[in-house]
Parts: C-alpha cells; structure tokens; sequence
C-alpha cells in the first residue's frame, strides 16, 4: 500500500516571482515525510502542484505511472482519488455537519449506497477519535476537531497518499502530541504514504522518517530524520535546531541578502530524539532501528541522542524495547 511520488525538476513562478526552481525528490512510498520551511516558500504551492490543482513551469510528478503536470482532465480526476488532502483550516463546510461533511467525497466521487456510506463514515470517525460527534456543525467544535474531521473525510476513498498542510496550526502543544501519534498510527494502520507540512520542529523532529527544507527558492535538503536533524548544513542546522544565528532571517528580504550569515560556524546539532512509536505496540515497516542511519554514513550522533522522557536509551536498548513491545 501506498505510493512513491517522484518530483524532478519541479520550478514554479507566478508572473515574475520565481517560488522554486529546480526541486527534485522522492516520497518514498508508505513512509511518513514532513516539509518545512518558513512562511511564503512555497509548501502550499507544493502540495498544489503535486496533486494538479497548480502546474508548475517545468519538471515532473511521477505518481503511480503518470506525470501529474502533463495528464488530462480525466486521468486528473482519477489521480486525485488516490489523494486525501488535508488544507490547513479543515475545509469544512460551515452548514454541514461532521457526519455529511465527512460523507461528502463519498456522495461526490462513488455510487455507494447511504448503508456503505455510513458504515465507512462512522469507522473513519471512530479512527480519528470523533465518535458521536456525527451531528455536530463545524463552528461548534475546537480547533482540533475540525483538523481530525478534516482528516477523516481525507480518509474515506482510502487513499494511496495523505497530504497533510500545517495539520498543527493554531493547535496548542498537547493536542499537537495526540496528532502526531494519530499520524503514526494512521500510517501504521493504512500504509498509505503521509507528507505533511509543517512549522512545528517539535513534530519535525520525532514524527517523520523522512525530513525535507524548503528555503531560498529551492530545496534545500531532503532525506532521512538522523541525516536532516544531523546536518551541520547553515540553513538546515538553524532551522531545525530552532536558532536566531543563521542565513534565515525575519524578513524574506534577508533571506535573499544576508548570504554572509552562512560563514557564521555550524553549532552542534541538538541531540536526536526517539521517533514516536505507534500506540498499539506494532512496529511500522518504515521504521528503522535509532542511529541506523547515522551508523551507515559514519556520522557520529549528537551527544544525547535517542534517550526518551523516562531517560532509556534507545540506542543501546532497541531490541529490549521491541520485545517488550511485542509481549504486550
Ligand atoms: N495562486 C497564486 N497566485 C499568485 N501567487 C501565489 C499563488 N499561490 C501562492 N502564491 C505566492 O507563492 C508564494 C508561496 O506561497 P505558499 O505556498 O502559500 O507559501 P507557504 O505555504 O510556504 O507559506 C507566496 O509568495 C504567495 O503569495
Ligand atoms: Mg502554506
């Protein structure tokens, strides 16, 4: 289950502002991969042309045989199937309520009957923690419903792809924990593969497999959590470790201008925490054992790394963790 999504080449401007040129990378299928980067770099821009509601200038989408940017109407249609995306206020419909809006791409793209209809609804409520809330209308629940109601009617045609942007916007920190563990156990359960944006380093650093940067009209880097969290990279260094000095400033303009910045000397990335686990015990596919990956490239972890709240270190006791996993 899942899909690779392999972007080459991608550049997009609107008339003479130029957002990104030359972006290339692969999603790799049923993983979970995260996109940051600050405001005005062109996330949202990204998700768009990946599912074709944007196309870009030049470059390609390769999603499961197709070019997104080069297939007709039709074909779009049937790609967008595969697509569950999750905008950044929910979109949902202010009139509806939770139980119809969730229904609606079911009502919209498939002939089920009202019976499979509430069958799907009701088990996709049930999964994002929303059961009995069937009648109520968006402007009565929090911030936080609406993201998970959101969610549920990205699930309901059981999409190959999730697209998830700023999932964790305006959420305060707590809720933002229960919708990180939701995602790791959606895509324990699905294995369906998760890109979502987000502006949240905490999330960034102990939700995704995968971490990419967006920044200075290009990406800047894209790759593995350990290789992203252990770059001394300038741009990637500040970013994820959350620091002032650095090449990204406050204005764009200083972005673009202040290129001296970069000759500031990498500090030392902060320790790598445990990534989040699914809450049933279960392993993902996608996960891979802590400091495999630093291990392979001969990159020494962050002092620090891998020990969780309870102070275990998962470096050294992995395999004790997975089995007490497994017994429970
Ligand atoms: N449809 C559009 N037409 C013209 N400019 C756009 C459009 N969509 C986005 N932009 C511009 O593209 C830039 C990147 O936007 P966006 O993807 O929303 O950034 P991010 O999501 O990273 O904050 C912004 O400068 C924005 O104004
Ligand atoms: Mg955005």
């Amino acid at each position: 289950m899942g899909v690779e999504i392999r972007v080459e080449g991608l550049r997009k401007s609107f008339g003479r502002q130029v957002i990104w040129e030359d972006v290339s990378l692969t999603i790799p299928a049923g993983e979970i991969s995260a996109l940051l980067g600050p405001s005005g770099t062109g996330k949202s821009v990204f998700l768009k042309n990946l599912v074709g509601l944007l196309r870009p200038d030049r470059g390609h989408v390769y999603v499961g045989g197709g070019d997104v940017p080069r297939l007709r109407e039709n074909d779009l249609y049937a790609l967008r199937r595969q697509f569950g995306v999750l905008f950044q206020d929910g979109a949902l419909f202010g009139s509806m309520n939770l139980y119809d809006n969730i229904a609606f791409p079911l009502r919209e793209h498939t002939k089920k009957s009202e019976s499979e209809i509430r069958r799907i609804v009701l088990e996709k409520m049930e999964m994002v923690g929303l059961s009995g809330s069937e009648s109520k209308l968006p402007g009565e629940i929090s911030g936080g419903m609406k993201k998970r109601a959101g969610l549920a009617r990205a699930l309901v045609l059981d999409p190959e792809v999730i697209l998830a942007d700023e999932p964790d916007s305006g959420l305060d920190p707590v809720r933002t924990a229960y919708l990180n563990q939701l995602f790791v156990d959606l895509n324990t359960q699905l294995g369906a593969t998760f890109l979502i944006v987000t502006h949240d380093i905490g999330t960034a650093r102990v939700l995704p497999d995968n971490l990419g940067l967006l920044f200075r009209r290009g990406l800047v880097m894209f790759g593995p959590r350990e290789m992203v969290l252990s770059s001394t990279h300038p741009a990637v260094n500040q970013f994820f470790n959350a620091r002032r000095q650095g090449p990204i400033g406050m204005a764009e303009e200083k972005d673009l201008a202040d290129v001296a910045a970069e000759t500031a000397p990498p500090t030392m990335p902060a320790p790598i925490p445990p990534q989040l686990m699914p809450s049933d015990g279960s392993l993902r596919p996608s996960m891979r054992r802590p400091g495999e990956w630093l291990r392979e490239h001969g990159v020494t972890p962050p002092p620090g790394s891998f020990v969780d709240d309870e102070g275990r270190d998962w470096l050294n006791d992995w395999d004790a963790l997975v089995a007490q996993r497994q017994r429970r």
